[in-house]
């Protein structure tokens, strides 16, 4: 039994493929089930994404597709640093002929029978916006007693990169992430503060290119569009704040979200006022151990490197 039974529910989207990469390669990882969002791009674009990625990866996993919208009001246009197809132009060029299968069921009915039949607590990952989660909780409420916790990429107490104080998750969909943040469930917090951090260095970007393998070129690739807009590899400290909290710097605290419209929508902001009653109901992470991220990340595209060229091919194709 590994020790980490996980959901992944993400936005494909250039930094959600090395969250993808880090829940596939890490040994302590069972990944039950990948969810797509609709945020870096429409529901098509970021469930095709996922099974891309996982098909090239050969993750023996499925994709279940998710929401396609926010729960109660559209985000007004922002821009994308993911490319209009989510991946900075390389949705197409790699791995067509080996996707991912797709679940015959959505996102949520997939969440609640792993969740109901799970003989042990399931770890999620929620590095998109938390449309699906909110629609889970909404909907089944009682599988909230089978998570372990949920680990969200999204947020930032000190910082926001849509609004000088909204982070683009949050911002997508304000509503489910203030239900999913008032949940009662064990919530970690790797919002901007701690992701903004997670940059890779001149070593990592060199290793990859020296790599020559299919996943390595196709991560430079994505890279090199992405990087020069939104230098952070934010959704992979998700994993990471999972299997190696000791590497990171958090505070149990009480977060709120802002759902009115405007430059604070999607805010999540502290109440640490002195006499307010109310209890911690996430661990906020603020600061990580920036070569442990650079190591993660090169360890796991390492692995991959080091795989034989028929490793990566789908069930069918063997
Ligand atoms: O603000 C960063 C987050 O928004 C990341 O999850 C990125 O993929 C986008 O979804
Ligand atoms: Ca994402």
């Amino acid at each position: 039994m590994k020790k980490y039974p996980l959901i992944l529910d993400c936005d494909p989207g250039v930094d959600d493929v090395f969250a993808i990469l880090l829940a596939h390669s890490t040994p302590e990882i069972d990944l039950k089930v990948i969810c797509s969002v609709s945020g870096n791009a429409g529901i098509e674009k970021t469930t095709y994404n996922a099974q891309l990625i996982a098909g090239l990866l050969g993750a023996k996993t499925i994709i279940a597709e998710g929401a396609s919208r926010p729960l109660i009001k559209e985000a007004p246009p922002i821009g994308t640093v993911h490319g209009t197809d989510g991946l900075g132009g390389y949705a197409k060029g790699f791995g067509e002929d080996r996707l991912a299968p797709i679940s015959s069921m959505k996102a949520l009915d997939v969440y609640r029978k792993i969740l109901l039949e799970s003989e042990e607590p399931v770890y999620i990952a929620a590095v998109g916006p938390l449309t699906n989660l909110a629609i889970l909780f909404l909907a089944y409420p009682e599988v909230k007693s089978k998570i372990a916790a949920v680990s969200i990429m999204g947020g930032g107490i000190r910082r926001g990169n849509i609004t000088p104080y909204s982070e683009y998750n949050f911002y997508k969909d304000p509503e489910a992430a203030d239900i999913v943040m008032k949940s009662g469930v064990k919530l970690l917090l790797c919002g901007l503060d701690v992701t903004q951090k997670a940059t890779l260095s001149e070593k990592e970007m060199k290793s990859l290119k020296e790599s020559q393998n299919e996943f390595s070129d196709f991560s430079v690739k994505i890279l090199s569009s992405y990087i020069a807009k939104d230098a952070a590899i934010h959704d992979p400290c998700a994993i990471l704040a999972l299997t190696n909290p000791e590497k990171f710097i958090y505070e149990d605290q009480y977060v709120e979200i802002d759902t009115r419209e405007g430059i604070t929508r999607g805010m999540s902001y502290v109440d640490n006022r002195k006499n307010q009653e109310k209890k911690p109901n996430c661990r906020v992470f603020y600061d990580m151990d920036l070569d442990f991220f650079r190591k993660s990340m090169l360890d796991a595209l390492e692995h991959e490197a080091s795989k034989k060229p028929d490793e990566n091919k789908s069930p069918n194709d063997q």
